[in-house]
């Protein structure tokens, strides 16, 4: 199949190479000239296992391109869009003008019976937007549009695209639908389940899970507080929680916030659509609410755990994406935290193996190191932020060697707090019996 993927990001560059590792002939698009020139010579733009081998090995079997223009569009049979689609400044709605310019700039060029694919995620109704611009532009033409989001994590997005736990296409359309199963062919045979819905069913299939998968997060993320409070580990109640399987156990990590580029963007979307139409997501505007103020909270924690002691004293930080495997910084809770930390007259250094570059803009007065260790050099307390791989069995006894006093604050649980003790280290983990004492006697000096 010939498929144009408008949009070379994240969910246009992983699609397409995959689609493209399917067999069929992909051309990805994007606008920004200097991405598509380092596309060519093989660089990625984003932080993605395995993603530059799968771009290398198709475009040298000569089924992925690169393009700075639509062109390719007028012998697709399949266009997909997958352009951003940020939070408006201001009202939070998802900003549709990159999709509809897209849409706009490929209609004159589409082949009389091109599928047209949304695979950006939009609000509900997007795709009857989308469907009325061609219908204007191209009269007569039997041009399809159809709704098929992705739903792939930053950091495994490879895996996810091969072994999704289940397709959208949104379409009332048969010849839509089939041209649909062909696309997905491969994954098809792999009994992957292909869900045919309405178009609009569709665009609230993928807001309504990441909405689900946020409340869950937010909703350990309370019993962790509880937790602390009541002398329950957190760690265990998961557990005990998830072996439930209408509860499952994913998505009961307790943290420091979700983060991100959709979770909190979705959210704010969805919350708008709903009032638009005038129904009402309590839910997810508790959970929105929740989240944010729990990040720069966890700055609190950090402050209890030297005893309120943190004016003009250095914090070592290890980790600023929002999750590992990525080098995306966006809305991460590593943010508002470090900002907190130096509202407070803290001194901030950190390392991160891949978001450095990333956070530098938003984080411009902290010392980025080149290793835990030497972020952690004279510092009160190491945070624990984003559990990378490589902060999993951290040297302790250089630790202690380089910190001012060896205290750790862990929001990802990664460490268990008996080999923290053995160790000799202060420790401070998330949702675990005792933790709660520290805050309040934080709370205490801070006034
Ligand atoms: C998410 C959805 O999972 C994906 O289906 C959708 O297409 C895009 O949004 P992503 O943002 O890449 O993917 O990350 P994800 O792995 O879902 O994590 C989101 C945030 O939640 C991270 O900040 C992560 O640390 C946090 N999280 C996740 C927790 O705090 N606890 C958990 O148990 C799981």
């Amino acid at each position: 199949m010939r498929v144009t993927m408008i949009g070379s990001g994240y969910v246009g560059l992983v699609s397409g190479a995959c689609f493209a590792d399917f067999g069929h002939h992909v051309t990805c698009v994007d606008k920004d000239t200097g991405r598509i020139a380092a596309l060519n010579r093989g660089e990625m733009p984003i932080f993605e296992p395995g993603l530059a081998e799968l771009v290398d090995t198709n475009v040298r079997q000569g089924r992925l391109a690169f393009a700075g223009d639509a062109a390719s569009v007028r012998d697709a049979e399949v266009v997909l869009i997958a352009v951003g689609t940020p939070s408006r400044r201001g009202d939070g709605h998802a900003d549709l003008s990159f999709v509809y310019n897209a849409v706009r700039e490929v209609a004159p060029l589409l082949p009389e019976t091109a599928v047209v694919v949304t695979k950006s995620t939009v609000p509900v109704g997007t795709g009857d937007e989308i469907e009325h611009i061609l219908r204007e532009t191209r009269p007569g033409a039997d041009l399809q549009v159809v709704s098929n989001p992705e739903f792939l994590r930053e950091g495994a997005a490879i895996q996810d695209f091969k072994h999704p736990d289940r397709i959208v296409v949104g379409t009332d359309d048969e010849r839509a639908r089939a041209v649909l199963a062909e696309l997905y062919r491969p994954l098809y045979l792999n009994a992957a389940p292909l869900v045919y819905v309405n178009r609009r069913t569709a665009e609230l299939i993928k807001y309504a899970s990441n909405a689900f998968l946020a409340t869950k997060i937010t909703f350990i993320n309370e019993i962790a507080d509880l937790c602390e409070r009541v002398g329950a580990d957190v760690q265990d109640v998961a557990r005990g929680m998830g072996l439930d399987n209408r509860i499952g156990k994913k998505f009961l990590h307790a943290g420091p916030g979700f983060g991100g580029s959709c979770f909190p963007k979705d959210a704010s979307a969805l919350i708008k659509t709903a009032h638009d139409h005038g129904a009402q997501l309590r839910i997810v505007e508790t959970v929105a609410a929740v989240n944010e103020q729990r990040k720069r909270a966890m700055a609190r924690k950090v402050v209890a755990a030297v005893d309120g002691a943190i004016r003009g004293k250095t914090i070592a930080v290890l980790g600023l994406t929002f999750k590992p495997n990525t080098d995306d910084t966006r809305d991460s809770p590593a943010i508002p935290l470090i900002t907190a930390l130096q509202d407070m007259g803290g001194n901030v250094r950190c390392y991160d193996p891949a978001g450095m570059e990333q956070a530098k803009p938003q984080l411009p007065d902290v010392t980025y190191c080149q290793s835990a260790y030497e972020a952690a050099e004279g510092a009160v307390a190491l945070v624990i932020v984003t559990e990378w791989e490589q902060f999993r069995a951290l040297d302790l006894g250089r630790l202690k060697q380089v910190m001012a006093q060896p205290t750790i604050v862990d929001l990802r649980n990664v460490y268990r707090p008996d080999e923290m003790q053995r160790a000799k280290f202060r420790y401070v983990g998330i949702g675990a019996p005792g933790m709660a004492a520290v805050s309040e006697k934080s709370a205490i000096g801070e006034r």
